[in-house]
């Protein structure tokens, strides 16, 4: 998979992909992030990249011209399956979507900033516009990432096994079970017997349990929908 994800705040997005995860995951060639700054396809002297809104109001507006000149650029080495425009009003983003997205092979991810791009580049040049949630950040920089780590980690190959997506919160419509490590008991507070009973089907049957249990109480809409 190709993520290209096009921004003018390029170094706001260097330390989330250069660590972890998602750091291996790009030297096992599972995945390749490539950040492009937006500056670079100003075409006017002094690089700016927006300008004053058409009708007054405070803000800048993100000029058309040099997202579409970055597009462009990308379209011709590629085709792309999403060009997705981070928006705090786009469609609220779950792990349904991410696991749409992680099934793609290239997608675009563009950040807005200061009062979001001009109205023509949302009508012609993306294909869907995406919120991580109800609430403004600075910038799409930060939603990229986010988006950006929960896809790549469903990429076969990137988690190891033990660690394997599919026990992940609400990949079966459920939140995941309690987890504990040793030591067994630490300050009389003591691990749940059933996990160190070694009996495997009970030990199912009650992370099953508890996965209805906690999402009953932390996200009863998951169950009633
Ligand atoms: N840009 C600003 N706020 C955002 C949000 N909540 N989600 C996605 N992109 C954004």
């Amino acid at each position: 998979m190709r993520i290209d994800i096009i921004t003018c705040l390029p170094r706001l997005l260097d330390s989330p992909f250069s660590d972890s995860i998602l750091k291996r995951a790009q030297q096992k060639g599972l995945v390749t992030v490539q950040v492009h700054d937006l500056r670079e396809y100003a075409t006017n002297k002094h690089r700016s990249i927006d300008d004053y809104a058409f009708g007054g109001g405070a803000g800048m507006v993100m000029q058309i011209e040099p997202i579409d000149n970055c597009i462009m650029a990308l379209k011709a080495s590629r085709t792309y399956d999403e060009i997705i425009y981070m928006s705090p009003d786009g469609n609220l983003f779950s792990q349904a979507i991410a696991n749409e997205l992680s099934l793609k092979k290239n997608i675009i991810l563009l950040c807005g900033h200061y009062k979001g791009v001009d109205e023509r580049v949302r009508e012609h040049l993306i294909t869907r516009e995406i919120s991580i949630g109800d609430y403004v950040l600075s910038g799409g920089e930060l939603a990229a990432a986010v988006i950006s780590d929960a896809v790549i980690r469903l990429l076969p190959g990137v988690l190891s096994d033990e660690s394997s997506a599919l026990t992940d919160s609400f990949q079966d419509g459920l939140v995941a079970p309690p987890v504990y490590t040793r030591p067994a008991e630490y300050k009389g507070w003591k691990v749940p017997d059933v996990l160190l009973s070694g009996h495997e089907l009970k030990i199912e049957s009650w992370k099953h349990e508890k996965s209805l249990e906690r999402t009953k109480l932390k996200r009863p809409g998951l169950i009633n929908e």
